[in-house]
């Protein structure tokens, strides 16, 4: 049975702790050495295209503070000594290791697993007792922090007011440990849990998405609207004489559902997915190369190199073929392929690297040139 990080069988993870309930896996990274450093997070925290954040605890108080960034490298000189925290957002884009890092955890699909955040903090360090509406991995990658888990939170608990930052008012604890190197917590989603660091640290969240019914609905209709090809208007089939007009009749209603139903089908809602699902966090990270390839180069690209690699920043994932078609999602784009290059994108898809060996193993069976070279000239795979 396959294990999970050396120590649990995916069916036992699956049946037992996804979105069920938290998991401490001991050594799940054995002799870990965390890919980034806490110099290359507070450099990557004075780019401006890179999410960051400072937060800053008073002990006992309640008090924090937040601090967006980008900030000026000479912030990172003046800092206190303790109690503050620098949260850097979708690390893995920046960094091809933690990127990589990513597949250790492809035993969920790729449409639900967003990025990797990185925190670095020294001792007190802390961004308080709150939830989080998404599942999330914490790995310890250097020094200590304690954790705390606490209740299962709804919508409506209680915050801390006077703080830009969701801290919960009441933290019911239920079980605490000191995470070290290596380290890994599991929590479901809106679990309370409060870190705080012991030594200087840094904590690696794997997270997942839970796009919110409203994300999903503005931007299903979005597509919809972008992709219609003929904007018809509300007819009514058959329309009895109403004795009040005021009244919105049932027929009105059933008119407007078909209507509705006829747009919202499994068709485009796959289509939107696939697109909305790929969609790169920010157009920085996958931008086309330098020089567009043609199909007669690729052979002298896989000469030359050990790997096929997806962009830091890409994310791949196909629909079920329907007949003798499939649809590859790559970056937002839709691919549509036929069903014999199923078992390739199937591969492409499954992690970030492929041996050049292996490749040629695909390239011998089938045509796989034509989307080589588009996704090498979009930017999302490159030769290494
Ligand atoms: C942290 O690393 O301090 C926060 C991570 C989290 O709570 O999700
Ligand atoms: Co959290």
């Amino acid at each position: 049975m396959p294990q999970l990080f050396n120590s649990i069988s995916s069916d036992t993870f699956f049946s037992e702790y996804w979105q069920k309930k938290p998991l401490l896996i001991r050594q799940a990274f054995p002799n870990f050495t965390c890919p980034v450093t806490p110099d290359e997070l507070a450099g990557l925290a004075c780019e401006p295209e890179v999410e960051s954040r400072l937060v800053y605890r008073q002990l006992n108080k309640k008090k924090w503070q937040l601090e967006q960034g980008p900030f000026n490298e000479d912030k990172f000189s003046h800092l206190p000594k303790a109690d503050w925290s620098l949260l850097v957002q979708g690390v893995d884009h920046w960094i091809p290791e933690l990127a990589d890092l990513l597949d250790c955890f492809r035993f969920l699909p790729n449409w639900q697993l967003d990025d990797i955040m990185a925190s670095f903090s020294p001792p007190g360090g802390s961004v308080g007792p709150h939830f989080d509406e998404y599942d999330v991995f914490l790995l310890q990658g250097l020094g200590e922090r304690d954790w705390k888990i606490g209740q299962t939170c709804n919508h409506s608990e209680p915050c801390v007011k006077g703080t830009p930052l969701r801290i919960l008012d009441t933290f019911e604890e239920v079980d605490s440990w000191v995470l070290q190197p290596g380290d890994m917590l599991y929590l479901p989603a809106r679990v309370a849990h409060f870190g705080t660091a012991m030594t200087d640290g840094i904590t690696l969240s794997i997270g997942f998405r839970a796009p919110s019914h409203e994300e999903i609905l503005e931007d299903v209709s979005r597509h919809i609207l972008d992709t219609m090809v003929e904007n018809k208007h509300l007819q009514m089939r058959s329309q009895s004489l109403q004795k009040h007009p005021g009244e919105i009749q049932p027929d009105v209603i059933a008119e407007l559902g078909n209507i509705i139903r006829q747009h919202l089908n499994d068709d485009n809602i796959t289509q939107w997915f696939g697109c909305f699902s790929t969609q790169p966090k920010n157009p920085e990270i996958v931008s086309a190369p330098e020089d567009e390839i043609s199909t007669d180069d690729l052979l002298a690209l896989c000469d030359e190199s050990e790997w096929l690699v997806w962009n830091e920043g890409s994310r791949f994932c196909y629909t079920t073929p329907n007949n003798d078609l499939m649809t590859l999602f790559v970056d937002g784009e839709a691919y549509a392929l036929s069903k014999s290059q199923l078992s390739f994108v199937q591969r492409l898809s499954e992690k970030r690297r492929m041996a050049i060996d292996e490749l040629a193993t695909f390239a011998r069976h089938g045509d796989i040139d034509d989307l080589l070279a588009k996704l090498i000239n979009t930017g999302s795979l490159y030769f290494e």
